[in-house]
């Protein structure tokens, strides 16, 4: 089975007020392509520092990641970025939304940065908005949509850019236990219909048992699978 991320001894720390804490501790993991996998594990445990690092948000420190066989400290600032935009979907507990603007919006407006040409945008966002069953909703505003609405919008803005990985850190944590079982079923669908591959931090069971792995972290290490 092929990789998609491969680490070895990977360290992340922060200093916070002169003290370092350290939140992921000589990790070697391996992330498969195609499949839905979990970071599990209690609040504090090391998951969201692990998805910063494998959506290079937050930078290398310590240690080898290779990105689809390649060493990501080979890679330039340049195509971290491209990779970044054009690759990863990330989805965010808080959905992270434009307030302002329509789900349709939403969904567009990172096409629009991308320089998407409008005509292929518009279809991308329709199909996307479709997809997660919004295609009725698509002029509403953050504000007029339930939770688990407004978390599909943020799941069709990044399934709208067709991505290779979806980021999504704890993407229930926010919804009842039903609506957030719609959700992971979404999620697990964009992973079988799209063939995307799926991280997904959580400590909700349901993801655990959805999950076709599960890695289990504690401060900052790995306990294991499932
Ligand atoms: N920006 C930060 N500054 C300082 N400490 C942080 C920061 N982000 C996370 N931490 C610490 O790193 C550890 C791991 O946190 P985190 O990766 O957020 O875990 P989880 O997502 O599993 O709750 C925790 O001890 C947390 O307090
Ligand atoms: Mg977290």
């Amino acid at each position: 089975m092929e990789s998609l991320f491969q680490g070895k001894s990977v360290s992340l720390s922060y200093i916070m007020d002169d003290v370092r804490v350290e939140a992921i501790k000589q990790l070697d993991f391996e992330i498969e392509t195609g499949k839905f996998t979990c970071l599990a594990g209690a609040s504090g445990s090391g998951k969201s520092s692990l998805l910063n690092l494998l959506g290079f948000i937050e930078p290398l420190q310590q240690g080898q990641i290779k990105y689809r066989g390649q060493l990501i400290s080979e890679f330039s600032e340049i195509e971290l970025n491209r990779i970044r935009r054009f690759e990863i979907g990330f989805v965010f507990q808080s959905f992270f939304l434009i307030d302002v603007l329509t789900a349709e919006e939403n969904v567009e407006y990172f096409l629009a940065r991308q320089e998407v040409p409008e005509e292929k945008r518009k279809l991308l966002v329709r199909s996307a908005l479709e997809w997660v069953g919004l295609a009725d909703h698509a002029h509403k505003r953050p504000g007029q949509m339930s939770g688990g609405q407004r978390q599909r919008v943020a799941i069709a803005r990044a399934l709208a850019k067709q991505p290779k990985v979806i980021l999504a850190d704890e993407p229930t944590a926010n919804l009842d236990s039903k609506t957030g079982s719609d959700i992971l079923q979404l999620l697990v669908r964009l992973c079988r219909e799209h063939g995307c591959t799926v991280i997904m931090a959580s400590h909700d069971h349901q993801a655990i048992n959805m999950a076709d792995r599960v890695l289990r972290l504690r401060d900052g290490q790995l306990l294991g699978e499932k």
